[in-house]
């Protein structure tokens, strides 16, 4: 569809020419997009203005109270410039086609959504994809949904989600990288290339958004929207730097978050938006409230009314209103009576106008409304393939006792559980316009692929209806292995999704323990948005698979690894504790003026709990084993220019070839800021042949040895430094090396 030869849109064009000739003069001083903004601006008026500054949902969905519903006067009038939630090519060539040829100036709206792990074809959630370690597969999963979007008729995505998460009651630890500061920074960068591509104005690229801005993963007791307090040495060292490597990687947008941080609203938030964002990093795009944040204000304590909201949201540099609809209502009379500048406006008009521009709007405004190119991506075997592929890698075997997997196509197997037949389940939170007709269930993979098996459904996910246990005890009974798919539903973890006890639920358990009674191997699927406390399922089941929640294609991946046609090779990227009264448990925490000593009484444990975690960061089993070789390192001493050079032998020593993810890890014994026992530096993923071995090389400098020292500088100090390399964070540190 291709309508730029539009009236009012050519008119736009033309009269802007014509105000571009007459500004040829400024050509030396700016550049000529530039120019041609500042041209449209002067043209605007003030409603207009606020309406590029104005995002409204769609009435396709909400993600919180809806305010408007007459959105589409609103684009005619020039007073919503922006629009989410709203997609596919036809339907918002509908809307493009309102605001290019019924609103005054004829100015392409801007379509948003949360494209968080793909728009139809559906990956696994991030906190899963994060689970793979591969950053190319991972860059690829967001190409694939920025391409899938784009062709949707979308201009943007609300993504990465780069909080860093060390609360697993927090549900929206499914849509980020986990715990950790080095892997969630690669990660958030390779996001942000793969949404954003090389060239935004090329029809298959779209904005990234870097959210939410900042620390809104400390939510105090894991509940979501909950206070947030920390110091800023924790801002600077564990939640600002995937924000950076956001930055770095040409991220476009950002986001506020809900969160308040320092007492002071991350939407007001002037030390953030102001210092860190444009003063520090010199970001030149544009920030976006979350949905109502500024609005949320007034609850918060900070506001007194939504007018006082709007006013600190534009002072501290908030361009764009997510729906609150405050600098609709109330930004031209801050502006009348001198509260807020005009300049402010303009700034923030220019920095929405310039990515618009970018994107190659001004040029076609349906650019990315095509219907041919929507049916071919969408959901094309080469998306549908790559999901699998990256389902597949993200998987953590986390328990294989006596090899109990992979199954045998010899074996008779019993398929049970709630979540075997669940297709919606698969897809997780945030899953875009997803749809569980389009996903292959467990269930239709295993028929599809497999004869040897019976499924029974066994129980609900949650509730207290047992009547189904007897049906899956005499499948149970028949077979020679027994699978149980369990965990969590696609609700139970995502926004608004806190879970203060973070088991698998009740009825789902009591299954699982009269499945054990019948001493039969038995192995657990879990499928969950979070990790989960299993401390009796790992005593007691012979295997244990992490899926996570895979995504479209869930059935013939999760069937790939238990038949060992893909042998797992997933790392977890946050711990997972015994119990929710350890949290928060994370590998890099300090050590304490009294670490623990299990014979010490006055030293730091509890008393009716180990200290250590169910399964560590970094772990993750494979249907092979690796042996690993002692480290060694180039120089024991070194000088501030030196490189340091590790090396360490890794041999796959089973009868299968598999994938290893292998992690340098760093501590820093003595600082003038205390420094965590462990820090991740380094990783590389490989496959090895049976049999085979690689040298694993890991280069660090000066760069690697640094921290936010007392005064916030970024520096490394003198003194002895602890590295180890091995397959998880459990690795011990033996090589000593001093910095002179
Ligand atoms: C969420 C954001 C999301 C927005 C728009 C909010 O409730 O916090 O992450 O992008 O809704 O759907």
């Amino acid at each position: 569809m291709k309508l730029t030869e539009n009236i009012p849109f050519a008119n736009l064009s033309y009269r802007l020419t014509l105000i571009l000739l007459l500004n040829l003069h400024l050509l030396n001083a700016q550049s000529w997009t530039d120019v041609k903004i500042d041209s449209l601006i002067n043209l605007m008026t003030v409603e207009e203005k606020i309406g590029q500054l104005t995002l409204f949902t769609s009435d396709w969905a909400t993600t919180g109270p809806s305010i408007r519903g007459n959105y589409l006067d609103d684009i005619r009038s020039g007073k919503a410039g922006n629009i989410f939630n709203a997609h596919t090519s036809a339907y918002n060539a509908k809307l493009q086609k309102v605001a290019v040829e019924e609103s005054r100036l004829g100015i392409p709206l801007l379509f948003g959504y949360d494209v968080i792990h793909g728009y139809k074809t559906i990956f696994p959630i991030p906190l899963a994809e994060a689970a793979s370690w591969d950053l190319v597969l991972i860059e690829k999963s967001a190409r694939i949904a920025g391409e899938e979007a784009a062709a949707g008729g979308l201009h943007w995505t609300y993504a990465p989600m780069v909080d860093i998460a060390r609360d697993p009651r927090w549900g929206r630890i499914a849509e980020g990288a986990g715990e950790d500061v080095y892997l969630g920074s690669q990660i958030a960068g390779a996001r942000v290339r793969g949404f954003q591509g090389d060239d935004l104005a090329a029809p298959n690229t779209i904005l990234a958004c870097a959210k939410h801005f900042a620390a809104y993963g400390v939510a105090q007791a894991g509940r979501d929207y909950h206070t947030v307090d920390i110091s800023e040495h924790t801002l600077w060292e564990t939640y600002l730097p995937p924000f950076k490597a956001c930055v770095d990687a040409g991220v476009t947008t950002f986001m506020t978050s809900f969160n308040e941080l320092f007492g002071v609203p991350a939407s007001a938030n002037q030390y953030l938006l102001e210092k860190v964002l444009r003063d520090t990093w010199h970001f030149q795009g544009f920030v976006v409230s979350d949905y109502t944040s500024i609005n949320e204000m007034v609850n918060h304590g900070f506001a007194t009314n939504n007018e006082e909201a709007a006013k600190l949201a534009l002072n501290a540099g908030v361009d764009m209103d997510m729906q609150g609809a405050v600098y609709y209502d109330y930004a031209k009379d801050l502006l009348m009576n001198g509260r807020i500048s005009e300049q402010t406006i303009n700034m923030s008009v220019k920095r929405i106008l310039q990515l618009k521009n970018k994107l190659g709007l001004f040029d076609d405004p349906y650019r990315y409304s095509d219907d041919q190119r929507e049916k071919e991506i969408i959901l094309s075997e080469n998306n549908k393939a790559a999901a699998r592929e990256i389902a597949r890698q993200s998987m953590v075997l986390l328990s294989n006792k006596n090899q109990t997997l992979p199954l045998k196509s010899t074996e008779k197997i019993a398929l049970i559980g709630p979540l075997v037949d669940s297709p919606i389940d698969m897809l997780g939170s945030w899953h875009g316009s997803g749809q569980a007709s389009d996903v292959i269930s467990i269930l239709k993979a295993f028929t599809d692929q497999t004869t040897n098996f019976q499924y029974a459904k066994g129980c609900d996910i949650e509730g207290s209806d047992t009547t189904m246990f007897d049906q899956a005890i005499l499948v149970a009974k028949n077979a020679d292995k027994i699978v149980l798919v369990a965990g969590e539903d696609f609700t139970m973890s995502g926004e608004a999704a806190s879970r203060a006890k973070i088991r698998i639920p009740e009825i789902q358990r009591e299954l699982l323990k009269r499945l054990v009674a019948l001493k039969k191997p038995v192995i657990l699927v879990l499928i969950n948005g979070r990790p989960l406390c299993l401390p009796w399922e790992t005593e007691h089941v012979d295997a244990i698979l992490e899926a996570w929640q895979p995504g479209t294609m869930a059935g013939p991946a999760i069937r790939d690894v238990l038949y060992g046609e893909f042998n797992p090779s997933g790392k977890l990227p946050v711990t997972f504790p015994i119990d929710e009264g350890q949290i928060p448990l994370y590998y890099n925490m300090k050590n304490t003026g009294r670490p623990m000593d299990p014979n010490q009484k006055y030293t730091s444990k509890y008393l009716d709990m180990p200290n250590e975690p169910l399964f560590p960061f970094g772990y993750g089993l494979s249907y092979t084993t690796f042996q690993y070789s002692m480290a060694t390192v180039d120089k024991t001493e070194i000088e501030r220019d030196d490189s340091l050079n590790f090396k360490i032998t890794v041999t796959n020593t089973g009868h299968v070839g598999g994938q290893e993810i292998t992690q340098l890890y760093m501590r820093d014994m003595f600082a003038s800021v205390t420094r965590p026992v462990k820090e991740l530096k380094r990783f590389e993923k490989f496959y090895l042949g049976p049999g085979e071995s690689r040298d694993v090389k890991f280069t660090l400098s000066i760069e690697d040895l640094k921290f936010y020292n007392q005064e916030l500088n970024w520096e490394a100090e003198s003194g002895t430094f602890l590295f180890g390399i091995g397959g998880d964070s459990n690795t011990d540190l033996n090589i000593r090396v001093n910095l002179k």
